[in-house]
């Protein structure tokens, strides 16, 4: 069966500017970000993520400060509310003031990244892509390859969030397939597949195109991308 995937985009503009969505313990790692770009992007992630598990969840009159979203050791975040893991894995990611959050039933392996749609040099393709994704990337011109770059990039950078590794893993450790999918964009969400070379685990993905961004979500379970937070839990703060 199809699991629903949850994923939601919010935009700097979206989040509060005081600090009472957040719980005592966020303020406190907040308060010691000391650099202001880092701080504002963890905290559109921050609010991107809670309003993404509260409608996923759907837990009525759940007020922000009292869930948290917590990095683990490994850096992967986690939700709580009140101090009680919630049953979902998550996956955050920000760029050029959106933030996107993914967010489906535990127990899965979940990744979702955002990238700013721009040029990347053919050394970047040669030096963090497997040779097929290379011939992928490099076969197209202009507006094409750099679609395919990106989307490989992110691709990549999703599985390897739901790895939970982040780039402390050889990049070239995930092959991305996206072959099936990216000359076909359809409005919404496109289908790829990657899989992770040292263990042969097999994601499924899915991107699409957004405001000049290009967006991805990876799962090691079949799923169905479905919009969380679009309105039907009312607003916050
Ligand atoms: C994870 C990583 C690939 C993100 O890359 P990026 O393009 O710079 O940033 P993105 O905006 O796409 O994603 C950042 C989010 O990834 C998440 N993340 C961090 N480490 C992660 C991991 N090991 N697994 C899954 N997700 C992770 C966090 O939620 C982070 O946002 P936050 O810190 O504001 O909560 C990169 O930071 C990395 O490889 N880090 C290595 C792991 C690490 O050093 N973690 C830091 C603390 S131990």
């Amino acid at each position: 069966m199809k699991e629903r995937l949850g994923w939601l985009l919010q935009h700097l503009e979206d989040v509060p500017e005081g600090d009472d969505w957040l719980n005592a313990d966020e303020r406190r790692v907040a308060a010691a970000l000391r650099f202001a770009k880092r701080r504002q992007d963890w905290r559109l992630g921050r609010w991107t993520a809670k309003r993404a598990v509260r409608a996923f969840l759907a837990i009525p009159g759940l007020s922000p400060d009292s869930l948290e979203i917590r990095a683990a050791a490994d850096g992967a975040p986690e939700a709580f509310r009140d101090g009680v893991p919630l049953p979902v894995a998550l996956s955050i990611s920000h760029s050029g003031g959106c933030g996107l959050c993914a967010v489906a039933a535990a127990p899965v392996a979940l990744g979702c990244d955002i990238e700013r749609l721009e040029e990347r040099g053919e050394a970047l393709v040669r030096d963090y892509f497997t040779p097929g994704e290379i011939g992928f990337c490099l076969e197209a011109t202009g507006e094409a390859r750099t679609l395919r770059t990106n989307l490989v990039w992110s691709a990549k950078e999703s599985v390897l969030k739901a790895l939970r590794a982040g780039l402390r893993r050889d990049t070239r450790s995930v092959e991305v397939d996206p072959w099936s999918a990216a000359d076909g964009e359809r409005d919404g969400w496109n289908p790829w597949t990657g899989r992770c070379l040292q263990s042969g685990r097999l994601f499924s993905g899915w991107w699409r195109a957004r405001r000049g961004c290009i967006l991805t979500l990876s799962s090691d379970r079949e799923g169905v991308p479905e919009e969380a937070g679009a309105g039907r839990e009312g607003s916050w703060p």
